[in-house]
């Protein structure tokens, strides 16, 4: 009986070991007292026994510096005097292809080019038929031409007989004739059959013309036969990153096709281009509590949320609640010096922002290590500083920067390692950065209406979407956002 007792009990931690949720409590060893006041500032998990020990640094690669990829914008044109707009034509103004092939078929806009190669079709074998008694004719003439050669022949070979009676008087007009003979016979054995030949090498090629588009028609009404997915459509302007795209002349806000690195495939984001001038490709957002951030390491990696909507103008042009995803947002940053820009609201309508002019993440084999500098901006400088109400070792628990990203099923953070009753991401609501804990948690809790209590929360820790330096621990922010760009200079 006791074996079989024992037996249960490993096997119940085992479970409970391999389905870990963030939800499902782990027994907490030191719950802070709850008898006490309220801890104002919670971000930090303070030591509270010997033997716990907090190692505040370890060297971490600074952010990408260095030459910009890209030149300051150009200056637009003074305004002044009378100006006419120009209208900027867009190639294929029906959204068919990209400017660039790889981005793939465009549905359903994309069976706009079934109607233009139908129509192409139709053109080509009208002008086959043209062509169709034309060669005919041809063929027919340089016959009778043969046959009319052949009777020279004759009349020449009967004409012989005459000069070899009469040899001397036809002799002269003899010459003439088989000159003219030889002409005739060179033209029509070489130059006419090679006119043919060369037609009908030109039939050949419009008729595997023909069989080619046939076959594409065919590809595009399988690709049509199911609707699309999106219903954004995806705007004929794409690029590498929301910068280029602003380069390239796409200067609406709204969802795009971004392919960073021509090796792996086009993907959507949403550009801020009207923000500090645009060039914002947004990496996360939260507006609403719509989208759980709660989230794995491997849906923290590759993204997930909704990307924009489209609230009734045709296009998407609002951003929904997202995580664009730690590879991605890797990928980006660690192409050459990036800056960030968080923006953030509270619910009485309230805005500030955060800005770091350098803003890099590691790859995932460095499980994602934050790099930031250059702060600037009026929400506080969480990410660099730590919680403005904290000191000594408390606040520097609450610096982000150097952290490794943490999920609820991946613990990187600096509280403890190793200890499943310690992780932060699982007492805090998301994935993000943690350290021992936090002073800022754009993934964390969404709370309507901001204030909200220990009593509220899961783990009793202040889990909202908190930027401590702006509003406390006990505030969760109605919005919040973050967006990169390359930096450049600005001219
Ligand atoms: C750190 O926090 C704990 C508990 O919140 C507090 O007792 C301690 O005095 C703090 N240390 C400093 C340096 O502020």
């Amino acid at each position: 009986m006791k074996t079989l007792l024992l037996l249960y009990l490993c096997a119940s931690v085992a479970w409970g070991q391999g389905n870990l949720d963030y939800d499902e409590d782990v027994e907490p060893t030191n719950t802070p007292a709850d008898t006490g006041a309220p801890v104002d500032a919670r971000g930090h998990r303070p030591i509270m026994k010997a033997g716990d020990t907090y190692i505040p640094s370890r060297p971490t690669p600074p952010p990408v510096g260095g030459a910009s990829r890209y030149r300051g914008r150009p200056t637009s044109a003074p305004v002044g005097g009378p100006q006419r707009q120009e209208k900027v034509e867009q190639p294929e103004d029906g959204g068919c292809t990209h400017a660039s092939e790889e981005m793939g078929v465009l549905c359903p806009t994309g069976c706009e080019l079934k109607t233009t190669l139908l129509k192409q079709e139709r053109n080509t074998k009208m002008s086959i038929s043209e062509l169709r008694p034309q060669v005919d004719d041809l063929s027919r003439s340089s016959n009778n031409i043969f046959n009319y050669v052949n009777r020279m022949s004759n009349s020449l070979r009967e004409r012989q007989k005459v000069i070899n009676d009469n040899s001397r008087v036809v002799s002269q007009y003899t010459d003439q004739v088989e000159e003219q003979h030889a002409y005739i016979k060179e033209t029509v054995d070489t130059v006419f059959p090679s006119t043919i030949r060369v037609l009908n090498g030109i039939l050949d090629k419009i008729k595997e013309k023909i069989q080619r588009l046939e076959k594409a028609i065919q590809t595009q009404k399988d690709d049509c036969k199911e609707p699309c997915k999106t219903k954004c459509p995806i705007p004929v302007v794409s690029g590498k990153e929301c910068e280029d795209i602003y380069r390239r002349g796409g200067k609406e806000s709204q969802m795009y096709l971004v392919q960073p690195d021509a090796t792996s495939p086009p993907y959507k984001v949403f550009c801020d281009q009207t923000t500090q001038n645009g060039g914002w490709l947004l990496i996360q957002n939260r507006l609403d509590g719509s989208v759980d951030f709660g989230r794995r390491w491997d849906e923290y990696r590759r993204g997930f949320g909704n990307t924009a909507f489209d609230t009734g103008k045709g296009y998407c042009n609002t951003p929904g609640e997202h995580w664009l995803g730690n590879d991605r947002i890797s990928q980006l940053t660690k192409t050459g010096p990036t800056e960030v820009l968080i923006e953030m609201q509270d619910w009485t309508g309230a805005k500030v922002h955060a800005q770091y002019r350098q803003f890099t993440v590691q790859s995932e084999v460095t499980s994602y290590v934050l790099a930031v500098d250059g702060y600037s901006g009026n929400a506080g400088n969480t990410l660099l500083e730590g919680a403005s109400q904290l000191f000594g070792v408390n606040r520097t628990m609450t610096i982000h920067n150097g952290m490794m990203f943490s999920t609820y099923d991946r613990d990187n953070d600096k509280w403890i390692p190793g200890d499943p009753s310690k992780q932060c991401s699982r007492e805090d609501g998301g994935g993000w950065w943690y350290n021992r804990c936090h002073s800022a948690n754009p993934n964390g809790r969404y709370y309507i209406g901001g204030a909200y209590t220990r009593q509220m929360a899961k783990h009793g820790t202040d889990d909202g979407i908190v930027w401590m330096n702006w509003k406390g621990s006990w505030y969760s922010l109605k919005a919040i956002s973050m967006k990169i760009r390359p930096y450049f200079a600005s001219s």
